[in-house]
């Protein structure tokens, strides 16, 4: 069953869809809503349990697959009554997130940007710190999360001078729900590998990454692009994992110029 989302929906035209990562919401785009908005419609849910999305306590043991998580999206785009194919900005889980919506839903996906993710399924070391995590976030707190987060999140620019930033996320993370945290972690977990998807790709798909990102590499990226048909591959300066706020001029002009030269 899906869950109704809580989502920002600003300016008119086509529709940008914008998936954030985890474990925050809507709000890692107030860069790109603010901008982008004056050119399209730009839609920002806050995904299952995060932001002021809910999901049901019993997530936190079961896990949320991904797949469920891109219903949501698309039923929300029923809901809006958008129903003809857009294009989707996924960042991070967002990004594996959208692998799945365009599996299970490919006749909605007119475009897709993947900004700072990957492809690729986690190692099982991965998923023992993921299960480790989904375990002990009710009785360690949200703040812990993000106290052992935030330091892979920015890259240097970020994090010698931009405090207010990395103050912004930190308060972010601390308010997230411990069940949608470890609901997602479980989620993630389990998530197939999207690599043999990439060849098959019949979707323009732009990929975005700071340079300096260590938690999806540019080096990654870079070969998830040129797994990809038609696909285009974009650096952005001056940016670790988050690059959406830590350089957004540099993400929105990307984006824009994209989606200008999509066709119609
Ligand atoms: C994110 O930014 O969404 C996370 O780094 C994704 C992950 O934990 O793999």
């Amino acid at each position: 069953m899906t869950v109704p989302l809580h989502a920002i929906d600003r300016g008119r035209g086509e529709a940008l869809v914008l998936l954030h990562g985890f474990p925050l919401d809507h709000t890692m785009w107030r860069f790109q809503t603010e901008a982008l908005s004056h050119h399209y419609r730009v839609i920002a849910p806050d995904l299952r349990g995060f932001g002021q999305s809910s999901i049901e306590p019993i997530a936190a043991k079961t896990g949320v697959p991904l797949g469920d998580y891109a219903d949501d999206v698309v039923a929300m785009l029923d809901e809006k009554e958008i129903v003809g194919p857009v294009t989707f900005v996924g960042f991070s889980m967002g990004g594996y997130i959208l692998w799945q919506l365009y599996q299970r839903h490919r006749d909605r996906v007119r475009a897709m940007v993947m900004c700072d993710t990957r492809a690729a399924a986690d190692t099982p070391q991965t998923q023992e710190t993921r299960f480790k995590m989904a375990e002990s976030v009710e009785g360690w707190g949200s703040a812990h999360v993000a106290h052992l987060m935030t330091s892979k999140l920015f890259g240097p620019t970020t994090m010698t001078g931009s405090s207010k930033l990395v103050e912004e996320i930190v308060s972010v993370i601390g308010r997230t729900d411990p069940v949608a945290i470890a609901a997602a972690q479980r989620g993630m977990a389990h998530r197939d590998d999207s690599t043999p998807l990439l060849p098959t790709i019949n979707v323009p798909v732009l990929y975005l990454v700071g340079v300096d990102d260590v938690i999806s590499t540019r080096e990654e990226m870079k070969s998830m692009a040129e797994a990809t048909p038609n696909s285009k591959f974009v650096e952005i300066p001056d940016a670790g994992h988050m690059s959406p706020m830590e350089n957004p001029a540099a993400v929105n002009r990307a984006i824009e110029e994209f989606v200008e030269a999509l066709p119609s």
